[in-house]
C-alpha cells in the first residue's frame, strides 16, 4: 500500500488531484494536508470526503514541529507539494506570505521527508509541483519555455516559487532525496478561485459589473484545463524520472482580450442575452506592476517520454468551466460571500 501526502489538496488543483488518486487508487492511503487559507475549500471535496482511503488534515507548512510530528506519525511513501500562495497580485502587496509559505513551508516539508525517510529512499518521492511563471516573460513570438530555460522570475509569487524550486532540486543533489519536479502553465476549471481571471470574468458577467481588464489585454498565457493538469500529475508522479522537471501545458496560448471576449460569447448564449451585451462591460484598468507579457510551455518532453497529453480543446474546456460555474452557483456565492469559511468552523482542531 502506499501513503501519500498531498498538500493543498482543498484549493483549486490540489482538489482535483486529490480526487483522482481518491478515486483512481483505492489501494492508496490518500491525506490532504491544507491550512485553509483564504483560498482552502472543503467544499471543493464533499463527494469524495467519506471514501475509506482519504483523511483530511488541517495544519500549517511553516509549522516545523507540527510536520515532524505528523512524519513521525504516519508513514508516508510520497509527497505531492501543491501548498502555497498562488496569486500574483496578492504577492505583489504581501511578498512575506509568500516567503513564509512558499519557501519556509517547502523547506520545512523537505526537512520532515528528508528525518522521516533517515536515507532509506527506496520506494519514496518528493513531488513539487510548480510554475512556469518561474522561467520570467517571453518577448519573442516564436520562444518557448522547455526545461532548460533559465530561470528569471519577476514577481514576489515567482521568485518564491523560483526558491523552492531550488531548494527541491538542492535537496536531491546534496541529501539524494528523492525528488522530481513540474512546472506548469495557466490552469481553469471548476473550484477556480474568483480572484483569479477566468471565474472573475465569469462571476463579473454573471452580475453585470465591471470586466477589469489589466494595461491594454495584450499578455498572453497558456491555458490547461485543471483536470489535464491532475492526469499530468499522476503521470509525473508514478512515471517522472527522479530529478528531472517536466514542463506541463496545453500549446493554447490567448491574449487576455481575445479570452475575455471569447467568454463574454460564450456567456451571452448561455445566459439568454443579446451577443454583445457582455463586451460592454470590459474596463481597462492600470496594468498589473512588472506584469509578464507572454508565457508559453513547450510540453513536448511530458508528452514525448512520459506518453501524457492534454484531452481537451480550450474551447471545449471553457465551456465546461461555465457550465460548471452556473450549475453551481451556491459554491460561488459562498465563495464570493466568504460563507464557505465558515463551512468547516470547529469541524477541525488546529494541529
Ligand atoms: P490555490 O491558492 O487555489 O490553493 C492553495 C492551497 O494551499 C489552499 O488550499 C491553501 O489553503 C493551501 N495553503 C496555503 N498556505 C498553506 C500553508 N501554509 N500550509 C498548508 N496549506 C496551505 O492554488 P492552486 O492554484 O491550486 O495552485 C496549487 C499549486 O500549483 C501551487 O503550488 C501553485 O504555485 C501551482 N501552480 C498553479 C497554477 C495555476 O494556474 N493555478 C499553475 C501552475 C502551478
Ligand atoms: O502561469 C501559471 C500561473 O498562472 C500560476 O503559477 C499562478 O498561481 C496562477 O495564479 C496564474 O498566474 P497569472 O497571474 O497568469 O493568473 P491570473 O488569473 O491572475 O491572470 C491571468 C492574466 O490576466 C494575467 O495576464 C493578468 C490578467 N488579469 C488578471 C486579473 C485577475 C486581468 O487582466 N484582470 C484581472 O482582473
Amino acid at each position: 500500500m502506499k501513503t501519500i501526502l498531498i498538500t493543498g489538496g482543498a484549493g483549486f488543483i490540489g482538489s482535483h488531484v486529490v480526487r483522482l488518486f481518491v478515486t483512481k487508487y483505492p489501494e492508496y492511503q490518500i491525506y490532504n494536508l491544507d491550512k485553509l487559507t483564504y483560498a482552502g475549500n472543503l467544499a471543493n471535496l464533499t463527494d469524495i470526503e467519506n471514501e475509506p482511503n482519504y483523511t483530511f488534515i488541517k495544519g500549517d507548512i511553516t509549522d516545523a514541529g507540527f510536520l515532524n510530528d505528523m512524519f513521525a506519525e504516519i508513514p508516508f511513501d510520497g509527497v505531492i507539494h501543491l501548498a502555497a500562495e498562488s496569486h500574483v497580485d496578492r504577492s505583489i502587496t504581501d511578498p512575506m506570505s509568500f516567503v513564509m509559505t512558499n519557501v519556509v513551508g517547502t523547506v520545512n516539508l523537505l526537512n520532515a521527508a528528508k528525518t522521516a525517510w533517515a536515507g532509506n529512499f527506496e520506494g519514496k518521492r518528493f513531488y513539487h509541483v510548480s510554475t512556469d511563471e518561474v522561467y520570467g516573460s517571453l518577448h519573442n513570438p516564436e520562444d518557448f519555455f522547455t526545461e532548460e530555460t533559465p530561470y528569471d522570475p519577476q514577481s514576489p509569487y515567482s521568485a518564491s516559487k523560483a526558491a523552492s524550486d531550488h531548494f527541491v532540486r538542492a535537496y536531491g543533489n546534496t541529501y539524494k532525496l528523492p525528488v522530481v519536479l513540474s512546472n506548469c502553465s495557466n490552469n481553469y476549471g471548476p473550484n477556480h478561485f474568483p480572484e483569479k481571471l477566468i471565474p472573475l470574468m465569469i462571476h463579473n458577467i454573471q452580475t453585470s459589473k465591471p470586466l477589469p481588464v489589466y494595461g491594454k489585454g495584450e499578455n498572453v498565457r497558456d491555458w490547461l484545463y485543471v483536470v489535464d493538469h491532475a492526469r499530468a500529475i499522476d503521470t509525473v508522479f508514478h512515471k517522472g524520472k527522479l530529478g528531472d522537471t517536466y514542463n506541463i501545458g496545453g500549446f493554447n496560448e490567448w491574449k487576455n482580450i481575445d479570452l475575455v471576449n471569447l467568454l463574454c460569447s460564450i456567456m451571452d448564449r448561455k445566459l439568454g442575452r443579446p451577443e454583445g451585451t457582455s463586451t460592454q462591460l470590459i474596463t481597462y484598468v492600470t496594468d498589473r506592476a512588472g506584469h509578464d507579457l507572454r508565457y508559453a510551455i513547450d510540453a513536448h518532453k511530458i508528452m514525448n517520454e512520459l506518453g501524457w497529453q492534454p484531452s481537451l480543446q480550450f474551447e471545449q474546456g471553457l465551456e465546461k468551466t461555465v457550465d460548471w460555474f452556473l450549475a453551481n452557483q451556491e459554491w460561488l456565492d459562498n465563495v464570493t460571500s466568504g460563507a464557505y469559511q465558515k463551512y468547516y468552523e470547529g469541524m477541525y482542531a488546529n494541529r
